[in-house]
């Protein structure tokens, strides 16, 4: 394990609330401290927003929306004010990307080349969006004249997790503020320095005031506060299926805002014979692996055709060993910290399940090093169906691999799950791919490729795995009302 740098050389410019447009402490003064995930140590405290908080964040999200210059800004300058904070976020990439490595454990190279250049993109792509979005005329029967205008829905509140702290804030502000919407968003607990760092950016930008309002908090606080409130129009979440049922429930309670969730995942990838096998031993070992396996979309399930299975796990197994793990910072690292002591917790549970419930332990299955909350990547062989490791979402380094016999089999044992995120299959047989395409219940299919998400394609879940898209058009549709408009003649 290369050392972990002690206090590496990361700027920390933002710490306090961001409330139209000014940093501010929170109502109460309590603050909490954000971990480095590398060292177990506080890296610094952040302002902790409450209820009152978000209470004052609605007061000016909603000034800014019914009165404020925003409300009268033509479309194609809400765009120009997007492409400029892109243009920000690209300028900083390197201090953004040392900021998330800092805060959330991952390696500095990956958080450049993925995290700052797809939130780059999101915004960009979303920026060309702002003054194409236009509504239809309607031929109704008698002498009238009907349009549709897509207005904006209002105060969107957005609450996002600690995996991908920079790109879920761009998934999340990007179409919003395309749309015209306001927003209150509040960052993980975990990770919350990459947002407010760009909250500085959006003052840079020149974004008027109240229109975009970063409060880091608690989920049970400043989140349960956001998802209660009366006067917020919708609540968009991504993170934990649980967490996403009391976000719907707080929604139902108060006044029914819309809801879009993105959550959960136990995607399966499927590994036909007639692949081509380093590839798909590449492909899974990158499903599962990449982001320290927090990854909704994770391919935590390999299903192996049968005459390629032993080959496959020595294949998957080398693959494993030879991932890199330790300090972010160093250019040659694959694999950092999991984000925090809960999740480093809730990862070796799991391994300690997959042991007890009888699956082989083919590599990994410990800690890695005495500090820090680094996990080796696990591979687990001989996984049946019914056991945890198959059925609940681990977010880590813990690949299950299981064997089948032909694609009805395959399909059927990829769909009994109640998630439905994504699913992968790697086959040269285009009736197999499209077979399996066809037959999954999930948000999206990979076919010989795995993780591949763009701006322009929507993502989403079917069944426990969310309601709505994000991303593309699709992802645009939610974050305005469609309105008719009647017209006698
Ligand atoms: P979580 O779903 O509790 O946290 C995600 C966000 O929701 C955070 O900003 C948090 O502050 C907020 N939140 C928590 N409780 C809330 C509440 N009552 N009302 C409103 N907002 C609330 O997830 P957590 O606890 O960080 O991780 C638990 C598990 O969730 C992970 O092990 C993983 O399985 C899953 N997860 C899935 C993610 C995804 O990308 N789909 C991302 C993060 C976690
Ligand atoms: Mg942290």
């Amino acid at each position: 394990m290369s050392t972990v740098q002690a206090q590496p050389e990361v700027a920390i410019t933002a710490t306090e609330l961001l409330i139209d447009n000014r940093w501010v402490p929170s109502e109460t003064g309590e603050t909490f401290a954000t971990v480095n995930p590398s060292t177990g140590e506080e890296i610094c405290r952040v302002a902790a927003a409450d209820a009152a908080d978000v209470d004052k964040a609605v007061r000016a999200a909603r000034k800014a929306f019914e009165t404020g210059p925003w409300s009268k800004m033509n479309a194609s300058e809400r765009g120009r004010l997007l492409y400029r904070l892109a243009d920000l976020i690209e300028r900083n990439a390197e201090e953004l990307a040392r900021l998330e490595a800092l805060d959330n454990g991952k390696p500095v190279a990956v958080a450049k080349r993925v995290d700052v250049a797809k939130s780059v993109a999101c915004y960009r792509y979303f920026a060309g969006w702002t003054d194409k979005i236009q509504g239809k005329t309607i031929p109704i029967d008698g002498r009238y004249f009907c349009y549709t205008r897509h207005e904006p829905v209002g105060v969107v509140g957005q609450i996002i997790p600690w995996n991908y702290p920079m790109l879920m804030q761009a998934w999340k502000l990007a179409p919003a503020l395309a749309t015209g919407n306001t927003v209150v968003l509040k960052p993980a607990e975990e990770t919350p320095l990459s947002a407010l760092r760009i909250g500085g950016l959006i003052l840079e930008a020149g974004f008027p005031e109240g229109v975009v309002n970063i409060l880091p908090g608690l989920g049970s606080t400043a989140g349960a506060a956001i998802a209660h409130h009366m006067d917020i129009d919708k609540v968009a979440f991504t993170g934990s299926t649980e967490t996403g049922r009391l976000i719907l429930e707080a929604a139902a309670k108060s006044n029914l805002k819309r809801v879009t969730l993105e959550l959960g995942g136990k995607s399966p990838n499927i590994i036909f014979a007639d692949t081509d096998l380093d590839e798909a031993v590449e492909g899974a070992h990158i499903g599962i692996f990449a982001n320290q396996g927090q990854v909704c979309c994770a391919g935590s399930r390999v299903f192996v055709e049968d005459s390629i299975y032993d080959r496959f796990l020595e294949k998957s197994v080398a693959r494993a060993q030879a991932r890199v793990l330790g300090d972010p910072f160093d250019p040659k690292t694959d694999q950092g910290p999991q984000v925090n002591q809960a999740q480093f917790d809730k990862v070796l549970g799991y391994i300690e399940s997959g042991k007890a419930e009888g699956a082989h332990l083919a590599c990994g299955g410990e800690r890695f090093g005495n500090r820090g909350y680094f996990i080796q990547p696990t591979v687990f062989a001989g996984v049946d169906d019914k056991m945890k490791i198959a059925r609940e979402e681990i977010f880590g380094p813990v690949m299950s691999v299981m064997r089948f016999g032909d694609v009805g089999e395959a399909i059927e044992r990829a769909n009994d799950t109640v998630y439905g995120l994504s699913a992968g299959v790697w086959t040269r047989d285009i009736r197999k791919a499209t077979a399996v395409a066809n037959g999954i219940r999930a948000g999206t299919v990979w076919v010989n490729c795995y993780n591949v998400l763009d701006t322009r394609a929507p993502f989403g879940g079917f069944k426990h795995s969310g309601i709505g898209r994000e991303l593309g058009e699709y992802g645009l549709q939610q974050y305005s009302e469609v309105k008719t408009v009647i017209v006698g003649l």
